[in-house]
């Protein structure tokens, strides 16, 4: 009998079973139309085949713990169409977290995501695969720069983005989404809002609120969406001059400008339905790569032009992180808040939802 020389393989021979193999179809059936890939990968067999032992891993590890995956569009797409249980943007992640009976959830996303599900689902234990996946918009303001802020304006309505750590959360009246912001925002009694951190989205806050007739006296801190903030009216000239017929999709985190220059503007998930219900040549997507690579998986018959950028946050996540997070968390990937802090949070969020109309 020759015994093969595994040392000699090449790096990326997998041993296969029959429930690999399985599995690396059900991957590729999902995965096989993603261009727009963050690590310029093609989606075939082989690819597949490499990595369907982590997500096999990964899928029995959730059924041994009982764990949910919530996952952001913005992830790996072999992590939202390979483990996630629900995938989506952070109004409808927020729902799950809080409807969510299992005993561990597992955010693949950013911080300040896993800290809202541990805010609304305090019972679970919360993991974040990798402790540095902040949000440049999150990290531009703390708890004490909302209390000057509300010292100086003390008549204000307080509004945070959910794009803010728990500590601003628990110093604000209510907290919004990019797909509620401007329901909320219009439904407050006050006319003077202190919204923070992002100043883009309070730009177009006014904007849009102004061309319903309401006028809010907007008073935001200095935060951007570093991803979002990148993209420019110019590029959007370009490309409506190349690809006739072109619509233009943005996030309320890009400048006035691109929001103005834009055929639809709106939160992730609204902007995957929108491209969905819509018939175009082309689609140019002004948001985070994750996005296109969604729409490519559930809208396969769309043709989407360049544009989209790295979230560098998001991309921290990955297969190998969520298996040995699963198998055994580190200290730091455990959400904790303190349970004042987290009662105060709690109190925002939950406005939130008694603020956003139904159809949300
Ligand atoms: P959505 O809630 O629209 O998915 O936005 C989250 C985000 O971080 C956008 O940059
Ligand atoms: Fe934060 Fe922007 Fe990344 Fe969203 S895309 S998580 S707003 S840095």
């Amino acid at each position: 009998m020759i015994t093969p020389n595994l040392a000699e393989a090449p790096s990326h021979a997998v041993a296969t079973t029959p429930e690999i193999e399985a599995e690396a179809e059900r991957l590729l059936r999902a995965l096989m139309n993603v261009e727009c890939d963050p690590k310029g990968r093609r989606w075939n067999y082989e690819t597949c085949l490499e990595i369907a032992p982590l997500t096999l891993e990964i899928n029995a590890l959730k059924r041994e713990k009982n764990a949910v995956i919530l996952t952001h569009s913005y992830v790996e797409p072999e992590i939202v169409y390979g483990v996630g249980d629900y995938m989506g943007d952070s109004y409808f992640l927020s729902l799950k977290a809080k409807e969510a009976q299992a005993d561990v959830i597992l955010f693949a996303g950013v911080v300040f995501m896993a800290e809202t599900a541990k805010i609304l689902s305090p019972q679970a234990t919360v993991l974040v695969p990798d402790r540095g996946s902040g949000c440049s918009l999150a990290d531009s303001i703390t708890g004490e720069d909302v209390r000057r802020m509300k010292a100086l304006y003390p008549e204000a309505a307080v509004v945070c983005y959910i794009n803010s750590t728990a500590e601003v959360k628990a110093e604000c009246d209510v907290c919004v989404t990019s797909g509620n912001v401007y329901a909320i925002i219009a439904a407050l009694p006050q006319r003077q809002i202190i919204f923070v951190p992002d100043r883009l989205m309070a730009d177009n806050i006014r904007n849009e609120l102004s061309k319903l007739g309401i006028e809010k006296e907007i008073i935001s801190s200095d935060g951007t969406c570093m991803v979002h903030e990148e993209f420019d009216v110019a590029q959007i000239a370009q490309a409506r001059a190349q690809f006739p017929g072109l619509k233009v999709v943005s996030h309320p985190e890009c400048t006035e400008a691109v929001a103005q220059a834009s055929d639809f503007v709106g939160s992730t998930g609204e902007m995957m339905r929108y491209v969905k219900s819509t018939q175009a040549p082309y689609f140019l997507m002004l948001t985070e790569c994750g996005l296109v690579g969604r729409l490519e998986v559930e809208s396969p018959e769309k043709s989407f032009i360049g544009g989209c950028r790295l979230c560098p946050y998001m991309k921290l996540n990955s297969l190998e992180k969520i298996r040995d997070l699963l198998r055994a968390p580190r200290p730091e990937q455990v959400i904790t808040l303190p349970e004042d802090l987290r009662l105060r949070a709690a109190r925002c969020i939950d406005r939130m939802f008694e603020l956003t109309p139904a159809a949300s």
